[in-house]
């Protein structure tokens, strides 16, 4: 006998037995689930992420609004995503943001020699999400952005501060760096 909650004179469908109806609702299932995760705050809090990252791990230094500081700390804001448009540049930035960087270089025009830190303990979809982030502040459009893989591959470079230093010295001579 079909176990239902509703009288059987007061179902919506009556005659349909609930056990095909369910069957028949299936289907829809993953649809009906995906479009409660779209319009959860959950999801709006996800995509906001590269934003909030970079307000607590960036801005005491490059500043929250990506211009950096002057004498002490380069701009971000309109480089990054001149940076991130070639091969090697994604490839400096996953090597950057995985192992820091130390020594004088110039960006924006002006000089700096600072220590940038390595963000090691940030997984790699935290730090892809706040290169893409940055790159979505500058002026390319569409904003190139990378991919977390790119930040795994980083990880496992033999690198330190001083060859970081050297990579971006060699880029800057194959892609005069902004
Ligand atoms: C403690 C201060 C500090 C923090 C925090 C910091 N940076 Fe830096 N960053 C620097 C300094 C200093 C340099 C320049 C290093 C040098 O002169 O060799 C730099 C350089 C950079 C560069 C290279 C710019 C270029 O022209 O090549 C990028 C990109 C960058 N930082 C991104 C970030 C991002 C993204 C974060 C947050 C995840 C971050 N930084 C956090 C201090 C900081």
């Amino acid at each position: 006998m079909p176990v239902s909650v509703l009288p059987a004179s007061r179902a919506p469908f009556r005659g349909v037995r609930p056990a095909s109806r369910f069957r028949r609702a299936l289907p829809v299932l993953p649809a009906f689930l995906a479009a409660i995760l779209a319009a959860s705050p959950w999801t709006a809090a996800r995509a906001a992420s590269g934003a909030e990252l970079y307000a607590q791990q960036c801005a005491m230094c490059h500043q929250a609004d990506l211009k950096g500081l002057a004498g002490q700390y380069p701009p971000l804001g309109g480089r990054v995503d001149k940076i991130m448009a070639t091969p090697e540049g994604r490839h400096y930035l996953a090597d950057l943001l995985t192992h820091g960087m130390s020594g004088p270089i110039q960006a924006g025009g002006a000089a700096f020699a600072g220590y940038m830190p390595a963000f090691k303990q940030l997984s790699d979809s935290d730090i892809a999400a706040i290169l893409d982030y940055v790159s979505d502040q500058g002026g390319t459009k569409p904003a190139p952005h990378l991919d977390a893989a790119e930040i795994a591959a980083a990880r496992g470079r033999p690198l330190n501060v001083r060859s970081v230093l050297e990579e971006r010295g060699a880029l800057d001579a194959a892609h005069k760096l902004p």
